[in-house]
């Protein structure tokens, strides 16, 4: 439905004003936000930069959950600095999407409502030290499987914001290999918890890409206007074909009978995962969506106390300024 009503959006947008904004992207140049854009990019990067904003905001829970309990004191402030950094990438990127004209207010409203969607990923729960490992490694690696290409997308502010992520996010994922490393090469307990981890976040990781091309609404559309970069199914390939290796240098063993080299193809073969249950935690029914909303709520209206200062003092200034001229 949401793509035939930005087909039917624009329909009624000047077909030479259209022809030349898509003859901007193919010749790979970048749109600014003060540039005219049909009606339904504009929305669907509203959706697209609030919905990943969201997840990186979203993202910080399941790992916080565990900064109280690091094993020591380096691993609780790389843990630290880690759930830090994705605070700041939501913060850049909600500021992307003010820049195409929606409030970050009207975003998080819309996301506390249930309206608008995070990631799937977060809607599981991290139950032991390992899964610090196998988030790092195996969401944060999706996550820069998908977000290296976004860097050369054709919005300018979010294609800028993404090349900073993708730093950061590299740090996050190599955090992550090492702590399953250690696991991994650790007493038959932490190899036990390591291989554990693995099993329960390696399909909800497969998911993060979305679904299957068949079934994705916008990537056609997206993909035309260099919004999306790659197909939901081509990521997940690649995805496969980096972390299939690394799960064999860790010795562990990723939970999927028929995941095989093809030598014709040059990929992996592999499972798909198990899509009814992806559209259920799309749908709110995850093992946490009910936590994970109750918390960002919970936070908003804590936090209320502290905006209402700092606009106590903003209109105070503003007043002061009016008053002096
Ligand atoms: N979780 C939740 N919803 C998802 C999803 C997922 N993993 N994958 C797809 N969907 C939703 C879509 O939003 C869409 O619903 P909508 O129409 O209500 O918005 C529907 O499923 C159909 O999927 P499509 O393939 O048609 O949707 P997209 O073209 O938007 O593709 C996407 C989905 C690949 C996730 C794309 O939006 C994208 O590349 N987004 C930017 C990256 C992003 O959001 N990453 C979040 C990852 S987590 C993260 O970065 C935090 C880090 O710290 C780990």
């Amino acid at each position: 439905m949401y793509a035939q009503m930005i087909k039917s959006e624009a329909s009624q947008e000047d077909p030479e004003a259209l022809k030349a904004f898509q003859d901007r992207i193919d010749a790979g140049s970048k749109i600014e936000p003060k540039d005219w854009m049909p009606e339904g990019y504009r929305k669907t990067l509203i959706r697209q930069i609030g919905q990943h904003a969201h997840s990186e905001i979203v993202g910080q829970l399941p790992e916080g959950n565990w900064i109280s309990r690091a094993p020591t004191l380096e691993r609780k402030a790389i843990l630290l600095a880690k759930v830090q950094d994705e605070a700041g990438h939501g913060l850049y990127l909600y500021c992307a999407a003010e820049t195409l004209g929606v409030s970050r207010d009207q975003l998080t409203r819309d996301l506390l409502s249930g309206k608008m969607k995070y990631s799937s990923i977060f809607n599981y729960p991290t139950l032991t030290w390992a899964d610090m490992g196998a988030v790092g490694w195996l969401v944060d690696g999706a996550a820069i499987m998908n977000q290296v290409p976004l860097q050369r997308t054709s919005y300018g502010p979010y294609a800028r914001a993404m090349v900073r992520i993708c730093k950061e996010e590299s740090f996050h994922q190599r955090q992550g290999f090492d702590i399953m490393m250690k696991m991994a090469n650790g007493t038959d307990a932490q190899r036990r918890m390591a291989q554990d981890a693995l099993n329960r976040f390696w399909y909800p990781s497969l998911m993060m890409f979305g679904p299957s091309d068949k079934e994705s609404v916008h990537s056609e559309q997206s993909m035309a206007w260099k919004i999306k970069m790659n197909t939901n199914d081509e990521l997940r390939q690649k995805f496969v074909d980096q972390t299939a290796p690394q799960a064999e240098y860790l010795g562990l063993t990723v939970p999927d009978e028929h995941l095989k080299f093809n030598e014709e193809s040059g990929h992996y073969d592999f499972s798909e995962p198990d899509w009814d249950e992806f559209f259920q935690v799309l749908k709110g029914n995850g093992p946490c969506n009910t936590e994970r909303l109750a918390a960002r709520n919970k936070a908003w209206d804590d936090g209320r106390w502290v905006r209402e200062g700092l606009l106590a003092h903003a209109k105070k200034k503003r007043n002061a300024a009016i008053a002096a001229e």
